[in-house]
């Protein structure tokens, strides 16, 4: 038996990752429904060979029939429809902030914790990108003796900010190549093209962004830890998909760079890049299109005792935001939870 399944933001850089994830991992899909504003209304998306139209969302007034809804479609869209498809049956799974940190609404990574999908009332919230593929490098060796602080330094990727940050991108850099004078930034705070940009998100009363500082919250919510410590900087930089992060941390217990990388190479939805010597170490672009989280430059970490610190990446697109989701449906397929 199969799903009827929504995508709501469904032209979106998540939304079109949604269509291209649900048939690469043959999710039980019976009915495919794709929603958007209506500017994309009568638009065709292919779906296992078949074209299906976007219809606009706020056309609809039931959603009544839809078994899982997935969301991507920002936050105040999240915030006001993804009750309304609850109500009606189906169970939402959301990429935005809006549910994340409401306390009756699961938020979960299924390398990480699982379990927490069976506490759902019909909303799951997906986590930050940058916080997804952070814990799934982090959690098997958190299990293992314990993790207290967490300092990381991110470079995201413009995709990070939708389609239009990629658009933003190219126009810079085109206009470069062609001796033009470059287009102001319009959908990020500065120009990205050949620079760096530490700001993502907005500032927040303690100096740090709200990216920043969803990195500290989900872990605690994920994690069930209210004690960790997380310091983050999250920065924009000019790479078209896949976040890297430079990781250090503090342990609770003894654990050697190599007894690090035997764990991480037997951990689910982790692949171990680590050779320096013969300049092997996931980079963004090799690990773009691809579903796993890649660990590399595991090493003892000079600032904490005992301590680690690795360099990690992962596609934002699909572990950061669509894949992540579509297995937390699978996990909903699993436990019999639609
Ligand atoms: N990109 C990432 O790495 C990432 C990772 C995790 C989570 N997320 C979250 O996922 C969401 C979407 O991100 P994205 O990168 O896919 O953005 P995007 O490329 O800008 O796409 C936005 C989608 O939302 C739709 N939309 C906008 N306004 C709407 C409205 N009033 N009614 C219905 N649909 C509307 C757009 O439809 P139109 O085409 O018709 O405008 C489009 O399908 C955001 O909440 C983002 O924070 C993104």
């Amino acid at each position: 038996m199969g799903y009827r399944v929504a995508i709501v933001g469904a032209t979106g850089e998540v939304g079109r990752a949604f269509l291209k994830v649900l048939e690469e991992r043959n999710f039980p899909v019976d009915e495919l429904y794709l929603f958007a504003s209506e500017r994309s209304e009568g638009i065709e998306l292919t779906f296992k060979g078949e074209r299906i139209k976007v219809q606009a969302l706020n056309k609809v007034s039931s959603f009544s029939g839809i078994d899982i809804a997935l969301f991507s479609a920002g936050s105040s869209i999240s915030k006001e429809y993804a009750p309304k498809f609850a109500s009606d049956g189906a169970v939402v799974i959301d990429n935005s902030s809006a549910w994340r940190l409401d306390p009756e609404v699961p938020l979960v990574v299924p390398e990480v914790n699982p379990e927490d999908v069976k506490e759902h009332k019909g909303i799951i919230a997906n986590p930050n990108c940058s916080t997804i593929q952070m814990l799934v490098a982090l959690k098997p060796i958190y299990d293992a003796v314990g993790i207290s602080h967490i300092v990381v330094s991110t470079y995201q990727s413009v995709s990070g900010a939708g389609a239009k940050a990629i658009r933003e991108l190219e126009e810079q850099v085109k206009a470069w190549c062609e001796g033009k004078e470059m287009p102001e930034a319009k959908n990020l705070p500065k120009r990205i093209a050949f620079n760096v940009i530490p700001q993502i998100d907005v500032f927040t009363e303690n100096g740090y962004t709200k990216e920043e500082m969803k990195m500290l919250n989900e872990t605690r919510k994920m994690l069930h830890d209210p004690e960790i410590r997380v310091s983050a900087t999250c920065v924009r930089v000019p790479v078209f998909y896949g976040h890297s992060e430079a990781i250090s941390v503090k342990l609770k217990g003894e654990l050697s760079p190599e007894e690090a990388r035997e764990i991480l190479k037997k951990a689910k939805g982790v692949v171990v890049v680590d050779d320096p010597e013969e300049r092997a170490y996931p980079i963004a672009i090799e690990v773009a299109g691809r579903d796993e989280v890649f660990v590399g430059r595991i090493t003892r970490d000079l600032a904490f005792e005992p301590g680690l610190s690795m360099w990690v990446v992962a596609d934002n697109i699909r572990k950061g935001a669509a894949t992540n989701a579509v297995q937390i449906a699978e996990l909903l397929h699993q436990y019999a939870l639609v």
